[in-house]
């Protein structure tokens, strides 16, 4: 089928979706709250999920492999989580003051976490790595902060620079003091360490995820990150992981323990709120201690957040079930991470040779091939492949299979899809003509 017929059959199929959606568009920029969100012709609208499924205003069913922004490892309304959320809801979901559930949760991540010594919560992701630069920049006195090309670390105005190709163009107007935020090839330690050089006498530190995830889904290989965390520590910078992505995904804790790091700050997100908002950095004691108020003047101080929100007792609640459940039920990580390679190695095999598929446990990204590119090992890679392929592929599933990716987006395994589930998504892309 052409593109055309599915466009027809979604139109068809979502018309309650449309109406709202229209409506949606008058009251909000690009009728979304999230860029990302918005696809051609118009987002179906989601009155429910489960499990796997998200449901539309039109009663269309979808198996999920966006799981609300990856946060989702248990699935949509997992029953533990559902059922402690409601408990607490009983009792309350906003205090505006110190409570236990944070505690809870903290003791939880500090254990499987090494590195979180302190925590500091907030409600995203983007707040966390914002305080995380502020933090670098104030314990070592310096401005610069370095980040990956096609890194993404939410929309802070301190980081959001090099994240879509082309990577020299500025991200946004209203942005000052960019040529504080410098920017390195991803995998690519010797240009890299070139770059880091020439700033090193004013760089405060470097931030980096360990599985570039918005920018294409790729795993960075030991020796990189290593060898930008020996330069970051022997020039008295900072070394901070983002690890809103990869935090609980692959194990029962972070990344970073597995690739022998040594981090000095760590941010967390997604996962570590079973899907509430939820934002933490965390750290090294005498690092994140620069941040307490407490007899200290405000030139010598950190001064971050949290805000109105952090350490709700909903996120804290919903968070605690959430690791609680990973932690009771390793199995959880062998699953998922074997689904993902099974995903990976199915749909290589359907398209053979035209794509290649990146990812790493249970997350997975499709990369049709074009202009000589054989392989994706940065977001340069990613920018030469052919974006309007996958989207067309992911809207062809959204509009004929009833299988969900955010097109154009990677796609996420979690506990509660089955073997069947990935059966049926490489069934769908046998069928998807180019
Ligand atoms: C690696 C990474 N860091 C930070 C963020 C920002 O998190 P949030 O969307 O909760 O602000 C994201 C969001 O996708 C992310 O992928």
């Amino acid at each position: 089928m052409l593109l055309s017929s599915y466009l027809s059959e979604y139109k068809k199929k979502t018309k309650r979706s449309a109406k709202i959606f229209a409506k949606s568009s008058k009251l909000h920029v690009n009728g979304v709250s999230h860029n990302i969100r918005f696809y051609e012709p118009y987002p179906f609208v989601v009155k429910s999920s489960n499990g796997t499924n998200l449901v539309d205003v039109d009663d269309n069913k979808y198996t999920d492999y966006w799981m609300g922004h990856w946060s989702l490892i248990l699935g949509h309304g997992q029953k533990n989580v559902k059922e402690s959320l409601k408990k607490q809801i009983e009792k309350s979901w906003m205090y505006g003051t110190v409570n236990e559930q944070t505690v809870k949760l903290s003791e939880m991540i500090s254990k499987a976490v090494p590195v979180a010594e302190k925590i500091r919560y907030v409600t995203s992701g983007t707040e966390a790595t914002m305080y995380a630069v502020r933090l670098a920049r104030s314990v070592t006195e310096k401005k610069i902060i370095a980040k990956i090309d096609g890194g993404w670390h939410g929309y802070t105005s301190d980081l959001l620079k090099s994240v879509n190709w082309p990577f020299s163009e500025s991200e946004s107007s209203g942005i000052v003091n960019e040529e504080k935020i410098v920017s390195i090839p991803y995998n690519d330690l010797e240009n890299s360490l070139k770059i880091l050089k020439k700033h090193s006498k004013d760089l405060a530190g470097v931030i980096i995820e360990p599985v570039l995830g918005g920018g294409g889904c790729i795993p960075a290989t030991q020796e990189y990150l290593k060898g930008i965390q020996e330069f970051v520590h022997k020039n008295n910078s900072l070394f901070i992981l983002d690890e809103i992505v990869t935090g609980f995904r692959f194990r029962y804790g972070c990344l970073y323990p597995t690739m022998k790091l040594n981090p000095d700050i760590v941010t967390l997100g997604k996962i570590v709120g079973g899907g509430m908002a939820i934002g933490v950095m965390c750290g090294k004691k005498e690092i994140m201690e620069q941040a307490d108020t407490t007899g200290k003047k405000k030139s010598e101080r950190s001064y971050v957040g949290g805000g109105t929100f952090s350490a709700n007792p909903a996120s804290m609640t919903a968070g605690f079930a959430t690791l609680n459940l990973l932690k009771s039920k390793k199995s959880t990580y062998s699953k998922i991470n074997s689904l993902g390679e099974y995903a990976r190695k199915e749909i290589n095999k359907v398209f053979d040779g035209k794509v290649t598929i990146t990812g790493k446990g249970s997350l997975f990204m499709t990369h049709f091939l074009k202009d000589g590119i054989t392989k994706v090992t940065n977001s340069a890679d990613v920018a030469k492949c052919d974006s309007q392929m996958l989207a067309k592929y992911h809207f062809k599933m959204i509009a004929h299979d009833g299988i969900f990716f955010l097109p154009g987006k990677l796609g996420a395994i979690s506990d509660a899809h089955s073997k069947e589930d990935i059966k049926k998504m490489i069934k769908a892309s046998e069928d998807f003509r180019f």
